[in-house]
């Protein structure tokens, strides 16, 4: 029997919430933050272990709700180069604590909680942050809509992702009602991935005619209009379903973010996900020479300088919600089951609708945006850690710093100044994944110690990562308990076809 009065004291940092910025120390008891102090109040305390944060800002640990580990080849013709271990590893060196990744169906496969079970079997005992699931919905039979009540009531998944692209996943217009209603009738949150399908294969076929097969030709296949096309038909079909909450995911474009924006302001229960590729890439990274730009292509693609701007006001003024990685990495140089292997004889360039799609960003995300400068911290807090947790059920035991209530998942970053410049290598970096498209860039902070359910997980400055892969755990996840979501839904009454 110790008799510590407090596993885990944080002194003398600054508390950043959504909302508030304020010096307090922090006190941890079990897993839970026990209570705020006075700042300093606690330098002395009986405690198991004291951090002392000179004075340097300490937020909620990170919540990525967008992220890709050991997937099968849908989108393209790689495989994941992270497992749930070295993704997972990579996400807590990063200051997130917690993660919502994908648990995916394939078409030829009619069970959702078939793909779930499979999931399970590749995270468990092997994630050093705490993780849920989405369904990644291929195949929206029968079986597997009969399936959503047991997901959401008894396995804690409340939100899948549909897709309106990708030979592998993408779902006709028909399914995609069918699964919205469903979603409605059991308070599950839809996200959709909103790129016009058939238009892509017939501009990409258009460029193949035309012997044009580049990296940089990706962007030519997927124009802003289809992304903007897609939106807009998501929220027509959303509508259409008495207003089902839908997200739509890593948005890239001004004219899709004008739509959202205005079904918003009309008081449609429309959301919005952006990503750190449409920040810090732009189109000029795809059209770099050879294979290079084969290093960002992700869908929708990185766009042009003026539509990055349009995304950073988009998350100041509130139109996106949440801003997660998408991390679905792929080795570069790697022609089993990476991005080269597009490459051969007659394609020596590649060829752009062969390159698996996505990018690797779980690490970084935090650090790009803190250190960006372009956020207000309280919405910095908001948009990667506070939103994601309340829109996917985990809040508030995650996504803010409430005493009693709150697990003890905390970043502790070095005080402003304090950290000489770090320029971004890949070597730097804890995924298994051979590049970083941030290479190169220079970052003012990082998160110095994460903590998760009160135990040190990584420190910087000693030892890096501390803990074992099977401290993660899997985290059971309620309805979204974002904005009165599904309060508003109650209120509207349910989907009648007589009606419309
Ligand atoms: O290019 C991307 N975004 N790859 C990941 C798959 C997806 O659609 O999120
Ligand atoms: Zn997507
Ligand atoms: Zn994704």
């Amino acid at each position: 029997m110790d008799s510590f009065e407090y596993d885990l004291v944080v002194t003398n940092g600054i508390c950043v919430t959504a909302t508030d910025i304020a010096t307090y120390d922090v006190a941890v008891k079990g897993e839970k933050i026990a209570f705020l102090a006075p700042s300093g109040s606690l330098a002395t305390a009986n405690a198991r272990r004291i951090i002392n944060a000179e004075g340097g800002y300490v937020t909620p640990g990170g919540v990525d709700c967008h992220v890709h580990l050991e997937e099968p080849a849908l989108f393209g013709r790689g495989t994941s180069s992270d497992t749930y271990e070295t993704g997972t590893r990579s996400a807590i060196a990063g200051g997130c604590t917690t993660i919502v990744a994908f648990a995916p169906q394939p078409k030829h496969q009619p069970s959702l909680l078939k793909a779930l079970e499979e999931t399970h079997a590749r995270a468990r005992s092997n994630s050093y942050c705490d993780y849920g699931f989405h369904l990644l919905v291929g195949n929206p039979g029968e079986q597997a809509l009969s399936e959503f009540e047991t997901l959401v009531n008894h396995e804690g998944v409340s939100s899948l992702k549909i897709y309106m692209t990708y030979a592998a996943l993408q779902l006709r217009d028909d399914q995609i009602l069918s699964v919205l209603l469903k979603a409605r009738q059991h308070r599950i949150f839809t996200m959709v991935h909103a790129e016009n399908g058939d238009v892509l294969n017939w501009l990409t076929d258009q460029l193949e005619s035309k012997k044009l097969f580049a990296p940089k030709y990706h962007s030519h296949s997927r124009p802003p209009v289809l992304e903007a096309e897609a939106t807009n038909r998501a929220i027509a079909l959303s509508s259409l379903i008495s207003n089902t909450p839908i997200l739509l995911v890593h948005v890239s474009d001004p004219g899709a973010t004008r739509r959202i924006r205005e079904a918003q302001s009309a008081g449609q229960p429309i959301f919005a996900e952006t990503c750190p590729q449409y920040l810090f890439l732009t189109r000029s990274d795809l059209e770099k020479p050879g294979f290079e730009g084969a290093k960002c292509v992700c869908s929708p693609p990185p766009r042009d300088k003026a539509s990055q701007d349009v995304i950073w006001t988009g998350v100041r003024n509130g139109t996106f919600s949440v801003l997660s990685s998408d991390h679905c990495p792929f080795n570069y140089d790697d022609a089993q089951s990476g991005k080269m292997t597009c490459i051969n004889h007659e394609h020596p360039v590649g060829r752009f609708k062969e390159i698996p799609n996505g990018i690797p960003g779980i690490e970084t995300r935090l650090p790009l945006v803190f250190s960006s400068g372009k956020l207000a911290l309280t919405k910095f807090v908001e948009v990667t850690s506070t939103n994601p947790a309340k829109l996917y059920g985990l809040y508030p035991a995650k996504g803010s710093l409430i005493p009693g209530v709150s697990d003890a998942d905390l970043v502790v970053w070095y005080p402003d100044g304090n950290l000489p410049n770090v320029t971004l290598t890949n070597s730097m970096l804890h995924h298994a994944t051979d590049y970083t498209p941030y290479e190169g860039r220079t970052i003012a902070n990082w998160p110095r110690y994460t903590i998760l359910r009160g135990r040190i997980i990584w420190d910087r400055d000693n030892g890096g990562v501390l803990s074992e892969k099977s401290f993660g755990r899997f985290v059971k996840r309620g309805p979204s308990n974002f904005e009165n979501m599904w309060e508003v839904v109650e209120e509207q009454g349910e989907f009648d076809v007589a009606a419309l």
